[in-house]
C-alpha cells in the first residue's frame, strides 16, 4: 500500500542479496533506498523475499497521467526487486488496478515498459484502489534468478499464459470465449489452466493452489465455485467483483500451481478444509482463501486467518503477503490500524500487502483478506521429504 511519491531518496545503497544466499530464507524483510530499514516496525514491509520469491508490496503514484503514475510504479517494482536480487526480467506476476474505461490503456503501457520476451502474465481489473486520489496501482512478484530446476520459464496458451519459477508457475487465464456466460468462460479457462500447469511439468489442475477470480457480476460466484468443483479444480479460492478489460467477458482468472523446481521434484498439495474456508499447503508455501469479515478493522478476518493457518501448520506472524478487498474506500484506515495491531505489533514483521476496493460474495462483510504464509522448515511436515531441505527460519 506504500504511497511511494513521498518516499526520500537515501543515499545508502542496500547490497542485494544473492540467490545462493536466499533461496532458504522463509521470510525477510526487503529495503529499497528509498525505504530503508526498520520501517516495518512502524510502518510496512516494502516487500518480503521467501524462498527466493520477492513479494511486493502494492505501488502507487500520483503522476500527470495514468500512463505517467504507471510508469513510475513500474519504477519502484524496478527497485524492489533488485533489492530482492531480481530484475525486471524475473517478474513472475503482476496485478493492476485501473480506473473503469482505463484497463486496457493501462495495459498497454505496462507492456511497453518491458521486452515482449520479459513480460509477465499480468492482470489489469477496473477497480478503485485504497485511495480515492490514487486511480491505479502495481502489486508484483518476482523470483531471484536461478540456474538449476527452479530457473524462470514461461509458458503460453491461448488466452492464457504463465511464468514458472522455483516450483511455482503464476498465471492468468481469460481464455474463456467472451460472452458465452461465467460457467462456459471458466470450464474455457480451467482448461487453458491445466494445459499450462501440465506443460510446466505438473499434475494438471491437482497442482493448482491459488487462485482469485475478478467477475464482472458478483452474482455469479455460485456458478464460479460449482464449475471450479465440477472440472475437480480446488485452489484456495477467493471471489471479488471487477470491471473487466473486455466488457463482454465474465470472469478473468490469476492463479498459482506447484510445478517442478522446487524443493522437491513434485511438489505434492495439501488441502485442509477448515469453517474458514480452505488453505492449500505445497513445499514452501500455505495459501489461504480470502477470509471475510464483518469489522471494517480486519479483526474477525484475521482471527478466521489465523486458525485457518493454525490447522495448515502456520500462524500470523509466517504471513508473507496480503491482498485486501475492502467493500468501502472510505473505511481503509480502519482496516490499517487492525493490520497494525495484528501484523506490526502482534507479529511482526508484516507481510507485504495491497488494498483494492471490491464487493464480494459476502454483501454484509466490509474485508476480504487473501494471503500467503511461507511454510517453517522446522514445522515436522512430510511435505518436506525427499527434496533439497535446507534449514533456517529467519525472521529479521
Ligand atoms: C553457495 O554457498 C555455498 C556455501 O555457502 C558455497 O560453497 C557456494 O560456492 C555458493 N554458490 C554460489 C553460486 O555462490
Ligand atoms: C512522476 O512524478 C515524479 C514527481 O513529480 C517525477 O519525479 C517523475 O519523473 C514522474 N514520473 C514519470 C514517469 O513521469
Ligand atoms: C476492531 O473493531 C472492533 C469492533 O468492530 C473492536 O471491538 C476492536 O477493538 C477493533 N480492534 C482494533 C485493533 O482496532
Amino acid at each position: 500500500m506504500i504511497f511511494a511519491v513521498l518516499a526520500v531518496p537515501l543515499a545508502l545503497s542496500v547490497a542485494a542479496p544473492t540467490a545462493n544466499e536466499t533461496g532458504d530464507v522463509a521470510k525477510q524483510v526487503i529495503s529499497t533506498p528509498w525505504w530503508p530499514p526498520g520501517s516495518e516496525k512502524q510502518a510496512e514491509s516494502v516487500g518480503i523475499l521467501s524462498y527466493g520469491l520477492v513479494f511486493m508490496t502494492g505501488m502507487m503514484e500520483v503522476n500527470a497521467t495514468l500512463e505517467a503514475s504507471t510508469q513510475q510504479e513500474l519504477y519502484d517494482v524496478r527497485d524492489i526487486a533488485k533489492a530482492g536480487g531480481a530484475g525486471m526480467e524475473d517478474l513472475v506476476d503482476c496485478l493492476i488496478n485501473t480506473p473503469k474505461g482505463a484497463a486496457k490503456a493501462i495495459r498497454e503501457s505496462f507492456e511497453a515498459a518491458l521486452p515482449v520476451a520479459t513480460r509477465p502474465p499480468l492482470t489489469v481489473v477496473e477497480m478503485p484502489g485504497e485511495y480515492v486520489f490514487c486511480p491505479t496501482s502495481v502489486t508484483c512478484v518476482a523470483a531471484q534468478p536461478d540456474t538449476g530446476a527452479g530457473r524462470l520459464r514461461r509458458f503460453k496458451r491461448a488466452g492464457a499464459s504463465g511464468v514458472a519459477a522455483r516450483g511455482f508457475l503464476h498465471m492468468q487465464g481469460k481464455a474463456g470465449t467472451p460472452g458465452s456466460g461465467a460457467k462456459q468462460e471458466v470450464v474455457e479457462a480451467l482448461e487453458a489452466i491445466e494445459g499450462l500447469v501440465r506443460d510446466a511439468g505438473g499434475a494438471g489442475l491437482a497442482g493448482l493452489l491459488d487462485c482469485t477470480a475478478f467477475l464482472r457480476r458478483i452474482s455469479d460466484a455460485a456458478a464460479v465455485r460449482s464449475t471450479f468443483a465440477a472440472a475437480h479444480a480446488e485452489p484456495a479460492l477467493t471471489v471479488v467483483q471487477a470491471g473487466l478489460e473486455d466488457t463482454r467477458r465474465s470472469i478473468v482468472l490469476r492463479c498459482v500451481a506447484a510445478v517442478p523446481g522446487g524443493m522437491s521434484e513434485l511438489q505434492e498439495v495439501r488441502r485442509t478444509q477448515t469453517d474458514s474456508g480452505l488453505a492449500t499447503t505445497s513445499d514452501r508455501f500455505i495459501f489461504a482463501s480470502g477470509q471475510l469479515g464483518i469489522a471494517t478493522n480486519g479483526t474477525d478476518a484475521f482471527q478466521s486467518l489465523e486458525r485457518l493457518l493454525k490447522a495448515a501448520g502456520a500462524s500470523l506472524s509466517d504471513v508473507v503477503n496480503c491482498v485486501f478487498y475492502v467493500k468501502e474506500t472510505g473505511k481503509v484506515f480502519d482496516l490499517f490500524a487492525g493490520f497494525s495491531q495484528v501484523f506490526n505489533k502482534n507479529h511482526p514483521p508484516p507481510p507485504s500487502r495491497t488494498e483494492f476496493t471490491a464487493m464480494s460474495e459476502c454483501a454484509g462483510c466490509a474485508v476480504v483478506a487473501k494471503c500467503i504464509a511461507a511454510r517453517r522448515p522446522s514445522d515436522g511436515q512430510p511435505l518436506l521429504d525427499g527434496g533439497d531441505v535446507r534449514q533456517g527460519l529467519v525472521l529479521v
